[in-house]
This record gives C-alpha cells, sequence and structure tokens, in this order.
C-alpha cells in the first residue's frame, strides 16, 4: 500500500510516498523560513497562500522521483492539526480533493503523533513503551507511548514552548527567525559558566515545563551587559545549557515515574546537539535506551505524517468525507488503533 503524506500545519510543506512494506519511497520539502523571515516570525496569511503554491508540484515531484504515477496511490494522510487553521486547511482540501477523484481514503493525523513516530522511520528504531519527549516550536510535551494511540500526557509546558523560548531568546540576541539553530551556533562560541540561569520547575516534583522566566532571566542578563559579540555567545550558551538540563532532569524522572527504559526525543529542537548530548549522559547513566530521528525528520517533513497514516490506515481506521482542520487538539484525545 502505497501512502501519500501531507504535512502543511506550519511554515514547511512536506510530501513523502511510504509504502507499507518497503518502508519510505520518498520525500519532498519545501521550507518558508526566508520568505517569513523578514517579518521575524511566521506570518500565518503568507503561509497558507505559499502551501498553495508549492503543494501540487511538489506532489508531483515526489511522484516523479518515486517514478509512481497518482493511480499508484492507495491512501492519503494529512496533517489534520495542531497548527495554523490557514495553512491546515490547504492540506486538508488538497488531501480530501485528491483522495476524491483518486478513490482512495484520505486521513487526519495529528502533528504530535507524527512527530513522535518519527523515529520509527529510521533503522534503529524504538519499541513500545518508550517515553516521548516532543519538543517543537509550538509544544513541549511528555508522553507515556504504550502503542499507537496510547497516548498518557506526562506533563507539558505552561507557558511557551521550548522552541518557541529559543526562538524567543534568539530575537532578543539580535538573531533572524527562526533563531533555535542560530542560537545554539552562537552558543559555541560563548564561555561555559559565566552567567548561571535557573532550570526552571526543577526544584518542586512533576513533569511540566515552563521556560517564559528564563526568556526574561536571559533578557535582564543581557541588558546587563555591554552587548558585545562575546556577551551575546555567553548569553546564548548558558540559555542552551538551563534548557538542555532541565529537558534532561524532567526526562530523567520521566523515566523513573513510569519505568520505561526507553527515550524517544522527538520535533525540531531535538535537532540540537547539546540537548542530544545531555540526553545521552542522562540515558546512559540511567542504564536507558536513546532514539532520535534523523535531523530532517526532527522538523517538520511528510515523511512521518505518512507513517503515521499508514499504521493508522492498516489498522482499518477511516475518515468521513468532510475537511478536518483542528488548530487546537490535545494529543491525548487521539485514540488507540486495533
Ligand atoms: O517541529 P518544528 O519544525 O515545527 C513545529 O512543529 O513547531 O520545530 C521548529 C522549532 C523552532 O522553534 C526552531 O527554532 C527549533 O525548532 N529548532 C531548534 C534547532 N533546530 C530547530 N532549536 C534549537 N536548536 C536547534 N538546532
Ligand atoms: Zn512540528
Amino acid at each position: 500500500m502505497y501512502i501519500l503524506g501531507i504535512e502543511t500545519s506550519c511554515d514547511e510543506t512536506g510530501v513523502a510516498i511510504y509504502h507499507s512494506t518497503q518502508g519510505l519511497i520518498q520525500h519532498t520539502l519545501y521550507s518558508q523560513i526566508a520568505m517569513h523571515n523578514e517579518y521575524g516570525g511566521i506570518v500565518p496569511e503568507l503561509a497558507s497562500r505559499d502551501h498553495i503554491r508549492k503543494l501540487i508540484p511538489l506532489i508531483k515531484e515526489c511522484l516523479q522521483l518515486s517514478q509512481l504515477k497518482k493511480a499508484d496511490i492507495d491512501a492519503i494522510a494529512y496533517t489534520a492539526g495542531p497548527g495554523l487553521v490557514g495553512a491546515l486547511l490547504v492540506g486538508a482540501a488538497a488531501a480530501k480533493s485528491l483522495a476524491w477523484t483518486l478513490g482512495v481514503p484520505a486521513l487526519g493525523i495529528h502533528h504530535m503523533e507524527g512527530h513522535l513516530l518519527a523515529p520509527m522511520l529510521e533503522e534503529h528504531k524504538p519499541e513500545f513503551p518508550f517515553v516521548a519527549l516532543l519538543i517543537s516550536g509550538g509544544h513541549t510535551l511528555l508522553v507515556e507511548v504504550q502503542g499507537i494511540g496510547q497516548y498518557q500526557l506526562l506533563g507539558e509546558s505552561l507557558d511557551d514552548a521550548a522552541g518557541e523560548a529559543f526562538d524567543k531568546a534568539a530575537k532578543l540576541l539580535g538573531l533572524a527567525y527562526p533563531g533555535g539553530p542560530l542560537l545554539s551556533k552562537l552558543a559555541e562560541k560563548g564561555n561555559a559558566g559565566r552567567f548561571k540561569f535557573p532550570r526552571p520547575m526543577t526544584d518542586r516534583p512533576g513533569l511540566d515545563f515552563s521556560f517564559s522566566g528564563l526568556k526574561t532571566f536571559t533578557m535582564n542578563t543581557f541588558n546587563h551587559t555591554e552587548k558585545t559579540e562575546q556577551d551575546k555567545a555567553d548569553v546564548a550558551l548558558a540559555f542552551q545549557q538551563a534548557t538542555a538540563e532541565t529537558l534532561a532532569i524532567k526526562c530523567k524522572r520521566a523515566l523513573k515515574q513510569t519505568g520505561i527504559k526507553r527515550l524517544v526525543v522527538a520535533g525540531g529542537v531535538s535537532a540540537n546537539t547539546k540537548i542530544r548530548q545531555h540526553l545521552e549522559i542522562m540515558t546512559k547513566k540511567e542504564r536507558a535506551e536513546l532514539y532520535f530521528p534523523r535531523p530532517e525528520f526532527c522538523t517538520d517533513n511528510g515523511a512521518m505524517i505518512a507513517y503515521a497514516g499508514c499504521q493508522r490506515l492498516m489498522a482499518g481506521e477511516v475518515e468521513s468525507l468532510e475537511i478536518n482542520a483542528r488548530p487546537r487538539w490535545p494529543i491525548d484525545e487521539l485514540v488507540q488503533t486495533q
């Protein structure tokens, strides 16, 4: 069964073809980052319009690279939420119309389920159950995963998501959007130990996160410096160090609380090498296994949506022809597949 995956929830148009037995056949991606860059953040209306421009050409390119025709597609999976409603509607409308003309099913996928299952696209993939840390621009979630659709929320950010905190801290330091990767690059030149940032919510029990205080701390610290390039790098390093340690402390707690020895880390921020290093050290000490998707599948992509769709379609899940877009959609509302 060939599944076409479509991702348009935010600022990346992602398309992929996944085969139920052969695995990932092909994936194509178009990033809108350069377009949003001059506004210092995502402009939702521009995002929707660009998805309209890029989606059909990307689907054609993906089919061509796979040496497949439209008629070879057996099902379509698309991101139904959470995300920007206009952007979601572009993918949902395209998926439903194409499915209708081809006479195949189309299924709406939860974007974070896509991220959560992205490590399954790798050769070194986890077995169930596992604990998943999902760190993206819009979400910071700790989830206990017993199987596809069996998700128990263990903790989440009470304010800014980890990626959002990276982007806001980066903006304060004068970096472009999205600042996460740029802040991380800048931190390489930083002097460790010059500033000590707090590790929010680690001094009390629980698995929730809060990153907005770190952003304020970053601003206050930076405003008390001369704002030289070295000051910027030192602040960036202290911020990254605090975020990485906080995430590692909470993941360790989640592993202890659930008794599970497998940790999956996914979402855009999981591309951060320092965060990966902290989690590697922690899991080694805890004798737990650690799984990441390859960096291109950490950020938004169509492959993770095609994979999640394949699992749900094979379990017999179906959807009406209604166009489905849910800008807000808690992950623990997802139902288990058979
Ligand atoms: O998962 P994703 O591509 O989109 C959402 O679903 O939000 O995540 C994007 C987020 C952005 O906030 C970006 O700054 C952050 O991931 N990010 C990083 C890195 N690469 C991407 N943050 C820190 N370090 C990185 N290397
Ligand atoms: Zn995402």
